[in-house]
């Protein structure tokens, strides 16, 4: 029942947050449940919504909404968010700026002035760029696009503002929404409730005046991969110099090929049809049903990571991310990598990158994303549908090692999502690597307080 998120493979790795080491003897599955929200990699993680009441009006108030993407490397990508909410009462929504809801619902009742909205559960969407100015306001209008935290700080915001009606004139009775809902554009975060807070402070542009709002709400939203999809949407794959086996992706890491030529569940390269399959599939679901390509792991996905020369002092490793779905273009992707070489990060060549260092000391977790116009659109599956880069890491003689796939990373992201690794078992091995029995049920990783759990999934 725990790890209803199974992979389809026996062992598996699991990062332990420095408190779990402890906690670990006497609640060992805790701390690794893989349906929770919690991710250690970003503990904290979450997009927040504020609501700054500006205004009242004779029936109501006028809000600016602004959206926060507080997470590290999580982005939302096109079709971009749409965040719902219930009334509380019977408001309706007079206008908009710098958004609009997909539904207008019943305004049947209103005889001069009809409303922007009047349904109880409005959902609101991003206007696209390129929006009137006049319909606009400061960090709207991106099409729901949003940047992760790391990746681009002003591109992490969203904002609209509403008019509401039929809603309370003072901050003692106004009533906050409730039943936040957030997609990004499928399902994953859940969002808690409204809390009203101190009222947000806005500096004016000549930096000599300060103005508050009338009324602030919170609302915070985290992710969870679990609720996000019942599949995992990438791999990883190993090869080194020092051996000329390649570890590919987990067989079925993604899903299993179906048995049927007519079955839409992934496409044939070579089949000549191709073009007419991809383009038929529209690009409004594309996004979110992905068009993949038939491989034994059935990633959209696959992140490639080859221990490629060794030198005196350093090593160099060569990462390179293929995109095997038809039905997608990723525009700023990126990836994070955990290695405990990463604090020895010497070169890097290609790729922008970025410590995340959520428990201050350790510094073993790097992101990785594409150079503006360069390589930070990844291409939908064929021949430029990859990205790679070079790294170059120093040896720290203390550690470093190339037996037992030490030099292999622990784990990756794309996107914000876990790539499924394979067991380390079937690691390229040292040549005259001592002993075969690599398998044990704890392994600390000594550099630094970071743990590896082969757990047998049985
Ligand atoms: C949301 O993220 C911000 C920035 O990381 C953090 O300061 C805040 O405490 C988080 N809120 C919650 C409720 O976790
Ligand atoms: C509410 O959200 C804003 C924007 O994220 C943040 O600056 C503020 O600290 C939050 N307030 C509370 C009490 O969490
Ligand atoms: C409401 O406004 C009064 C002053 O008019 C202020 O003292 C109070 O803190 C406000 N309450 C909230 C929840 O903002
Ligand atoms: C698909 O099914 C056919 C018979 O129904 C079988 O001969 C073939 O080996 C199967 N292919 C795969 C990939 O399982
Ligand atoms: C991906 O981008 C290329 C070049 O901009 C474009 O031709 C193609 O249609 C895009 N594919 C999808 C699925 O959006
Ligand atoms: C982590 O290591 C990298 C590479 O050595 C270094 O550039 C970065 O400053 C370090 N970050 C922290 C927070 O220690
Ligand atoms: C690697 O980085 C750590 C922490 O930043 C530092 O203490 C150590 O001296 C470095 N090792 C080498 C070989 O540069
Ligand atoms: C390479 O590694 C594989 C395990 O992945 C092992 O079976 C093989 O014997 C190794 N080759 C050499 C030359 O050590």
């Amino acid at each position: 029942m725990l790890f209803r998120f199974s992979f389809p493979f026996t062992i598996r790795f699991f990062f332990i947050p420095p408190p779990c080491i402890l906690l670990f003897v006497l609640f060992s599955f805790t701390c690794f449940n893989s349906t929770e929200a919690y991710d250690p990699l970003d503990p904290n993680g979450n997009i927040t919504i504020k609501w700054d009441i500006i205004s009242w009006t004779p029936d109501g108030y006028v809000a600016v909404v602004t959206m926060y993407n507080f997470q590290q490397y999580r982005h939302i990508s096109a079709p971009g968010w749409s965040l719902g909410w219930t009334w509380a009462k019977k408001e309706v929504i007079w206008s908009m700026m710098g958004g609009q809801t997909t539904e207008q619902g019943d305004c049947s009742k209103y005889k001069a002035n009809i409303p922007h909205c009047c349904k109880k559960n409005p959902i609101v969407v991003d206007l696209l760029p390129g929006t009137p100015y006049n319909q606009q306001i400061s960090n709207c209008c991106k099409g729901g696009v949003l940047s992760s935290w790391a990746q681009d700080q002003s591109k992490a915001v969203a904002a609209f503002q509403v008019s509401v009606g039929s809603a309370s004139t003072t901050n003692k009775t106004v009533k906050v929404p409730k039943d936040f809902t957030l997609k990004a554009p499928g399902p994953g975060y859940t969002c808690g409730p409204a809390t009203i807070v101190k009222p947000t402070q806005f500096l004016q542009p000549d930096k000599r005046r300060v103005t508050q709002a009338l009324m602030t709400w919170n609302v915070t939203c985290t992710y969870s991969q679990f609720l996000a999809q019942r599949t995992p949407s990438c791999c990883v794959s190993l090869s080194s110099f020092y051996n000329n086996t390649v570890v590919p992706c987990t067989t079925c890491a993604c899903g299993c090929q179906g048995n049927s030529s007519q079955s839409g569940e992934c496409v044939d390269p070579d089949s000549p049809h191709l073009q007419s399959v991809v383009s038929n599939a529209g690009p409004g679901k594309s996004s979110i049903t992905p068009l993949v390509r038939c491989t034994r792991h059935m990633c959209p996905i696959r992140v490639h990571w080859h221990v490629k020369l060794n030198y005196k002092e350093y090593w160099r490793v060569k990462v390179t991310v293929t995109n095997f779905n038809y039905g997608m273009n990723y525009s700023d992707w990126n990836l994070v990598v955990q290695h405990p070489n990463f604090d020895n990060l010497t070169q890097l060549f290609s790729f922008n990158y970025k410590a995340i260092t959520p428990y201050g000391s350790i510094n073993d977790t790097a992101m990785l994303w594409g150079l503006k116009f360069y390589n930070d659109f990844l291409m939908q599956a064929g021949p430029l549908g990859n990205v790679q880069s070079e790294l170059l890491f120093r040896k720290d003689k203390s550690t470093f090692t190339f037996d037992k796939g030490w030099a292999f990373p622990r784990r990756v992201y794309f996107n914000g999502d876990v790539c499924v690794m394979s067991p380390p078992d079937a690691y390229p091995w040292l040549p005259n690597a001592g002993s075969r029995q690599v398998v044990s049920l704890l392994a600390l990783v000594m550099s630094s307080l970071v743990a590896l759990v082969l757990y047998a999934d049985t």
